[in-house]
């Protein structure tokens, strides 16, 4: 069986004002009624899965199990890390809780804060991924990228080994290339994105981090041995975590393992970066509009507007973001939503 592993230690910055680091993008019902979390943990329920292990800041302890037992998801445990070390660190206990209870089997890594359209395709390419993540590939699923993106990975698929349809030996990847760069992959047209969803052995993931980067390993082990435990939740020793270095998988493993492998898949992923995303995937009416909650528009177009309580009336505007919570507002034009990190920014320091 396969053991879906969850990670929810992400920020979602940029989906400010809806996103508070109290309360992330991934604990947020976005895309649907149901939150981010509880939509990722119910694409993975079946006969070929068992419990996911979730692994979250604990801070978020509480958001996560509340989250899941609503959706009627139990967890086989929920790892707590008292500081990010960001998702090497993250996979590598999972990974190691794994083999220690004598589960090697596959494990599924998701980040609990992508919108997938089809499961049924998704699922479809878990499947085909599977045999070869059995042999020993680190798979990932990559996406036919639309624009120059430099928030995501390159991959540079070769061919299949043989028997194994639909995966692709990985022939190159890079983590967040530059504009130009990424500008040059999608004219090359033989690039995939990564969409930072991964099948592979616990012991496989362990044995490449060993070789790419061992304090990892050695901080996770350490951090692992002194954890305690109580109920679902296994809370790390803060110490030995925080003596990991902080890494991706992608530039921890990805970019330097040989044994990657791609499985391409047309699913309706989106990453929900950012708040034009909403307006992408939303419903729109025929002025091109997404408006949720308490609102009026008159004559807009193109723009997306949501709000969580007050009464927005837009009037007369193009291409804008409009959200409103409680306490906040953020008016901006669709195409600026990346600003909105500076935004947080500022509201951290001060400034
Ligand atoms: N538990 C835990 N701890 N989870 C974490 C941590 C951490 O320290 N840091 C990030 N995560 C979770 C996030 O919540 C998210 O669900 C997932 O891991 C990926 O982290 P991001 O920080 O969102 O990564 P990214 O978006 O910059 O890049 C990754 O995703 C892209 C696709 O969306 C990479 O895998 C890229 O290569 C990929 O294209
Ligand atoms: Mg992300």
């Amino acid at each position: 069986t396969i053991t879906p592993v969850i990670l929810s230690g992400g920020m979602g910055s940029r989906l400010w004002p809806l996103s508070r680091s109290l309360y992330p993008k991934q604990f947020l019902p976005l895309a649907s009624e149901l939150t981010m979390i509880q939509e990722t943990a119910l694409r993975v329920v079946g006969d070929r899965f068992a419990p996911p292990l979730v692994v979250c800041n604990e801070e978020h302890r509480f958001l996560v199990a509340e989250q899941l037992r609503a959706a009627a998801v139990r967890p086989a445990e929920i790892i707590l890390e008292p500081v990010g070390r960001n998702t090497a660190p993250a996979v590598c206990v999972a990974a190691l809780r794994l083999l220690a209870a004598g589960t090697d089997g596959l494990m599924l890594v998701m980040p609990s804060d992508h919108v997938i359209a089809s499961s049924e395709r998704f699922l479809q390419a878990v499947d085909t991924a599977a045999e070869a993540a059995a042999d020993g590939a680190l798979v990932t699923f990559g996406i036919t990228p639309s624009a120059p993106e430099t928030g995501y990975g390159y991959i540079r698929a070769g061919s299949g080994p043989d028997g194994c349809d639909g995966v692709r030996k990985v022939e190159q990847f890079v983590e967040k290339p530059d504009l130009a760069t990424a500008e040059a992959y999608l004219r090359d047209g033989s690039y995939l994105w990564n969409s930072g969803i991964f099948l592979f052995s616990a012991k496989a993931y362990v044995a490449e981090l060993e070789r790419t980067g061992p304090r990892i390993v050695e901080a996770c082990r350490r951090a692992l041995a002194g954890a305690e435990r109580d109920l679902t939740f296994c809370r790390l020793t803060s110490a030995a975590f925080a003596a990991s270095p902080s890494d991706s998988i992608d530039c921890a493993v990805m970019e330097k393992t040989d044994r990657a492998a791609v499985v391409p898949v047309d699913m309706g992923w989106n990453d929900v970066g950012a708040w034009s995303a909403l307006w992408d995937i939303g419903e729109k009416d025929s002025d091109g509009n997404v408006a949720q909650g308490n609102v009026l528009l008159h004559d807009a177009q193109d723009t997306y507007v949501r709000s969580e309580h007050p009464l927005v009336a837009v009037a007369g505007l193009r291409n804008v973001v409009v959200v409103a919570t409680d306490d906040a507002v953020l008016v901006a034009d669709r195409s600026r939503v990346q600003d909105v990190k500076h935004i947080v920014e500022r509201l951290r320091t001060g400034e």
